[in-house]
């Protein structure tokens, strides 16, 4: 509606689309979320559907959403209203998801903010006590100071929005992430006990071939792209008619994988070596509890400079993907409600995701004993964003490009720059793949299979 007067910003090219849609894809989901839950389901079965599943679904759903933005120049919320109106409460959904999302993200961000500061005020050291991190989320004040300030952070880009700034940035810090992972993982290697973790890690062992480990990492694709919470519709939007939208997400997803796989070979085999089997199910604390032992074995100097250095990375990561999260936030509450007002957009969505992420936050402590459905705040949210909205709006989307709008206007999308060579399979899965996984997935995580 009123987007389609004003003057729509475009990406530069293909490199400043793959590199902005990668800085987005490329954040906590890699780094902490996808080790801990490799590590919880079981490691090799998890890797493998996780990259069966991000070749497969992840690029059909990857090419959907690009191309539902670049035809219609939208962002979510108004993109299916556009096109169908019955749809129009996908975008909705979607949205949802993304509020949601944005808020907890940011309590997370905030723990590695914290992580961050131990290694360079030299006291990395401190984080090897017994239970450390545990006590640290559990308090009242500190995580809460550290969510604040890494809120803060991502609100001042959103503010000044500097974000030529910040892809000009990804372009450097993305591939320093990308060795300075890699030169972790090799130290991990050499240490005694690491191969152990190794074999567990891309060992697929036929007792973790259940529902539970499929949805699991079905939805870490998701999150893991960025996908079903319209981010790339908006990206898809902003991309001119001539990129190659099929090479550009075989890029972001070969990229966004090998970080995550990175991340799970250096985390896996390190509590391995560590002798700390029992580490394995520890879940969102995981890479807060192995990392500084890894780091704090080497040499004095050398632990504190390569932790920091690796924790100023991550959260780099971290921000890059909090801003595009709220900036999605921020321009769906625009488009919808205050319609050109950006900044009544902005303090809207700061202050619902203020209450949500304060929640999130003081979940582990003051209010550590109030649980929705067996859980605390921050895992509801994951919980309900990922395994039940997400699904859901996965699903309409399928059903959606597969049945109402038919895959060809997405193909010819496609076609307008580029040949499409995996034609065949984006068909196949968008019109039956998906919609019949997704199904099984929603019902499994409402706990109706198990
Ligand atoms: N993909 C991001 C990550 O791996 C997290 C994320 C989920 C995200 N949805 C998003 C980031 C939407 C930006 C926009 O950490």
């Amino acid at each position: 509606m009123s987007n389609e007067n004003k003057q729509r910003s475009s990406f530069s090219g293909k490199l400043g689309f793959v590199i902005s849609a990668a800085a987005s894809a490329v954040g906590l989901g890699n780094i902490w979320r996808f080790p801990y839950l490799t590590a919880k389901f079981g490691g090799g079965f998890f890797l493998l559907i996780y990259i069966i599943i991000a070749c497969t679904f992840g690029f059909a759903l990857l090419i959907a959403e690009t191309g539902l933005g670049r035809k219609t120049k939208q962002s979510a919320i108004n993109c299916y209203a556009n096109l169908d109106k019955r749809f129009g409460f996908v975008g909705v959904i979607t949205t949802i998801i993304t509020i949601i999302i944005a808020s907890y993200y940011c309590v997370i961000g905030g723990w590695v903010l914290k992580y961050l500061v131990l290694f360079i005020t030299q006291n990395g050291g401190t984080a090897l006590q017994e239970s450390y991190f545990g006590n640290f989320i559990s308090s009242n004040t500190e995580p809460m100071i550290y969510y604040l300030l890494f809120f803060a952070l991502t609100v001042l880009v959103i503010i000044i929005g500097v974000e030529k700034g910040i892809e000009n940035v990804s372009k450097i810090m993305m591939p320093i992430l990308l060795f300075l992972i890699i030169g972790i993982a090799i130290y991990v290697l050499t240490l005694p006990g690491s191969i152990e973790g190794v074999k567990y890690y891309i060992t697929p062992k036929a007792s973790d071939v259940k529902p539970v480990t499929v949805l699991n990492a079905m939805t870490q694709v998701f999150y893991s792209l960025s996908l079903a919470m319209g981010i790339m519709i908006t990206y898809g939007s902003y991309l001119k008619k001539d990129i190659d939208m099929e090479q550009s997400a075989i890029q972001i997803i070969i990229f966004d994988t090998v970080i995550a796989f990175l991340a799970g070979l250096v985390i896996i085999p390190a509590i391995f070596a560590l002798g700390s089997t029992d580490e394995l199910s520890a879940g969102p604390g995981l890479i807060f509890v192995v990392l500084p032992k890894v780091f704090m074995s080497l040499k004095a100097p050398v632990g504190m400079i390569v932790g920091s250095a690796f924790f100023i990375l991550v959260l780099f990561a971290a921000l890059t993907s909090s801003i595009s999260l709220l900036e999605a936030v921020v321009s769906s509450i625009d488009d919808k409600f205050t319609k050109g007002n950006r900044n009544s957009a902005i303090v809207i969505s700061v202050v619902i995701c203020l209450i949500l992420g304060t929640l999130s936050c003081v979940g582990y402590g003051a209010l550590g004993d109030v649980t929705i459905i067996k859980m605390q705040f921050l895992d509801f949210f994951d919980y309900i964003s990922n395994n039940v909205l997400m699904p859901i709006a996965a699903l309409l989307t399928s059903v959606f490009v597969g049945y109402v709008l038919k895959p060809k206007a997405i193909i010819d999308e496609v076609k307008i720059s580029s040949k499409f060579r995996l034609e065949n399979l984006f068909v196949v899965i968008i019109k039956y793949v998906a919609p019949v996984m997704l199904i099984i997935i929603l019902l499994t995580s409402l706990g109706i299979i198990k």
